[in-house]
């Protein structure tokens, strides 16, 4: 009998929490960015509940374009190489998925494809690559160039990287290495395979310097929502994050992305989607509320208009009337699908400036909850049960009682309703996601030669 279909859940942790103005609530960590024992206690935390992973996203530069609004923000001003974290966090936990962003726009491949197969051993089979093609103008000042790629350019980048990265983690068979010490053979010859990559934007001979790893290669992430974005994460992604606000927008773009992987031969139940969902939750409505309005009550506006002009594409908004609507404006270069999904909700809703980024500062766009353990629950279930997720990521808004009270309300209530597991199903990231083991290309060789 095969087991009920059960949410896969993350924990996505922006350091002091993911409301634009978490890092002033009086139970925040504020210095959590360079707190390991925060994030330790973050990643017990999420294990002990038997979550899937936990997330770390990232960027490699401080948006200090409004250096006012900059001076009174935490996320992304100081915090760990997510890598380098992770590492960390594989030795306090066993169980626990590790998902960290790298971008393929300020990166080598040979780079990342070492350091997330590494931590795939480091951890024995936990690690996750959320692939980016990073999304602001200010990180490309970090890496020599005046300005970002363009995103078409962006995304034939990052197709052709995700390629040399899959290859170089099959540059040795599983059981490649002897290590026969009598006989004096470390490892297979046969067993070896040299990519010699030669693309647009890459040459890379390989072969990698590290073991294929104990998941055989780390799950690939991807949260791009463009099309561009969806027809490469349809055909290389393991799992997708996305922000999708309403069900019916939940449910086009899940059925849009798996109906592209099926088109490009790949089963529907190998990828897994993953919408961000942000839980304000109180043990009533009325507790949950009041935690909601404390955060809002926190947001300066200087901040909240700068978070805004950032999530429209770097518009600067803080010339216009706060409390007029929200003018039109061109698309951007930036995070395309994001700019799309606010000036909806501000049409849909009928924002004004203040409005739309009163709305966002919970979560950038992505679908904000607040409620009692049972509302929230309803919720999910809904969107879980009606083709519109395979799982959550959770945004905790404020760190560490966001992700506790998730933890301690809404966990147990989905296990009574048999939507979330009680143990881990295996010991790898994969094989909790219920994703299958990928053979290495030869061993497919290997068989159909047979
Ligand atoms: C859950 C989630 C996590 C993301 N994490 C990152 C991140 O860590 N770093 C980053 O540069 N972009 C991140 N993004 C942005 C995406 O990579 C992408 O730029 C954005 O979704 C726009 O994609 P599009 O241009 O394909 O529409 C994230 C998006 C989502 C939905």
């Amino acid at each position: 009998m095969t087991a009920p279909r059960q949410m896969k859940l993350n924990a996505f942790i922006h350091a002091t929490g993911h409301h634009v103005a978490a890092w002033r609530h009086p139970d925040a960590q504020a210095d959590a960015g360079v707190n390991f024992e925060h994030y330790a206690q973050l990643a017990k935390t999420a294990e002990a509940a038997k979550f899937d992973a936990l997330f770390l996203a990232d960027t490699v530069a401080i948006r200090d374009g409004n250096i006012e609004s900059a001076s009174r923000t935490a996320r992304y001003i100081v915090q760990f190489e997510p890598l380098t974290l992770l590492a960390g966090l594989a030795a306090v936990t066993e169980r626990l998925g590790l998902i960290a962003t790298a971008s393929t726009t300020y990166n080598e491949p040979y780079h990342i494809a070492r350091k997330f197969a590494s931590l795939d051993h480091i951890s024995e089979g936990r690690a996750g690559w959320n692939l980016v093609t990073s999304a602001t103008e200010g990180e490309a000042l970090n890496f020599s160039r005046e300005k970002h790629l363009e995103h078409a350019l962006r995304y034939e980048r990052a197709r052709e990287f995700a390629e040399v990265v899959t290859g170089l983690w099959d540059s040795y068979e599983d059981d490649a290495f002897p290590r026969d010490k009598a006989e004096g053979r470390f490892f297979d010859p046969d067993k070896l395979h040299v990519l010699n990559h030669a693309g647009k934007h890459f040459r890379v001979r390989g072969p990698l310097n590290t073991a294929r790893s104990p998941q055989g290669r780390p799950v690939i992430v991807q949260a791009g929502s463009s099309e561009a974005g969806k027809q490469l994460a349809a055909e290389t992604a393991d799992v997708v994050f996305t922000a999708q606000q309403t069900l019916e927008e939940a449910q086009a773009f899940y059925a849009d992305v798996k109906a592209r992987a099926v088109a490009a031969g790949r089963s529907a139940d190998a990828i897994k989607i993953l919408p961000g969902v942000s839980p304000v939750v109180g043990r009533t409505r009325a507790e949950a509320q009041a935690t909601f309005e404390k955060l809002q009550s926190l947001i300066h506006p200087v901040v909240g208009v700068s978070l805004l002009s950032s999530m429209i594409g770097g518009f600067d908004l803080s010339g216009y009337d706060l409390d007029g609507p929200v003018p039109d404006l061109p698309e951007t270069n930036n995070g395309k699908s994001r700019q799309a999904l606010l000036f909806g909700i501000a049409k849909r809703e009928n924002l004004t400036i203040r409005g739309l980024y009163e709305w966002i500062a919970g979560a950038r766009g992505h679908w904000t909850v607040v409620g009692s353990p049972e509302e929230i629950a309803d919720q999910l279930q809904e969107r879980f049960e009606q083709g519109g997720a395979d799982g959550f990521n959770v945004m905790p808004p404020y760190l560490p009682g966001g992700l506790d009270d998730f933890v301690a309300l809404v966990v147990p209530e989905l296990r009574r309703r048999g939507l979330f597991r009680t143990e881990y199903e295996g010991r790898t990231l994969r094989e909790n996601l219920g994703l299958p083991y990928p053979h290495h290309s030869a061993a497919g060789l290997a068989q159909a030669a047979e």
